[in-house]
């Protein structure tokens, strides 16, 4: 039985040619599109250039010897390879899970084409219904951003690290996991309320922002789909 992760993560590198700028996601999903990439560049001398959109994809990245370079450097990127926590019939996404969200909305806006890997459990067909939202917050606004979500029908709760620490992202921020116990009714309602929020420095609703979903299947094999209609670049 082949794992999911592993058959989207890959087929996602294939898309890859010799030459782009790569957008790196972050997760355990694209891990295997980080192991592709690296045995693509020894094998066939591909040559890219990666911007990663989290430390911990950075390090694993350098590891495996992916050329890597700064998001400052490039004005565009040809293409990013991210995984994401729920992702709707429209392509609209829920991310940040693993705490990236702000880097990887970044890097996702500054992409030609957003390629999201993921196993069939991810796709849902409406927002919020098995996954809650990661809120990245200024420590200081936490309790105001709290209260704004609570009167937007959502549960916060602070992020912990597994040791019980308060999580601290990248970016030296903290992230309010909302649960929407009746799901979210619409993403593009909600992330524009919460970017009219002081104190919220990025919701993880990455709205119209993604181009193909390769789900990767227990029998090795995937499905690829396109959305509909194409986005604007
Ligand atoms: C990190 C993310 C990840 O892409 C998302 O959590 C999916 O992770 P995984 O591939 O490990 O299931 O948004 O901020």
């Amino acid at each position: 039985m082949a794992n999911p992760k592993e058959v989207a993560g890959r087929a996602a590198a294939e898309h890859v040619e010799t030459g782009m700028v790569v957008g790196l996601g972050t997760g355990s999903t694209v891990y295997f599109t980080l192991l592709r990439l690296a045995e693509r560049i020894r094998a066939e001398r591909l040559s890219i250039t990666g911007v990663p959109t989290s430390r911990d994809t950075e390090e694993k990245a350098r590891g495996l010897g992916i050329p890597l370079s700064e998001l400052a450097a490039h004005e565009r990127i040809d293409l990013t390879i991210d995984g994401a926590d729920e992702i709707d019939p429209r392509f609209d996404m829920i991310k940040g899970g693993g705490g990236a969200l702000l880097r990887e909305k970044v890097v996702a806006a500054m992409s030609r084409k957003e390629i999201i890997v993921v196993g069939k459990e991810k796709v849902v067909g409406q927002l919020g219904s098995t996954f809650p939202l990661p809120v990245e917050v200024v420590p200081f606004a936490e309790p105001h951003v709290a209260r704004v979500l609570r009167r937007l029908g959502a549960e916060p709760t602070l992020r912990r690290a597994p040791g019980g620490a308060v999580f601290v992202t990248d970016n030296h921020n903290h992230i309010l996991d909302a649960r929407f116990p009746s799901g979210i009714a619409s993403a593009r309602g909600l992330q524009s309320e919460l970017d009219g929020t002081p104190g919220v420095v990025a919701c993880g609703l990455f709205v119209g922002l993604a181009d193909k979903l390769i789900i990767g299947h227990e029998d090795g094999s995937t499905d690829v789909r396109d959305r509909q209609p194409p986005r604007e670049v």
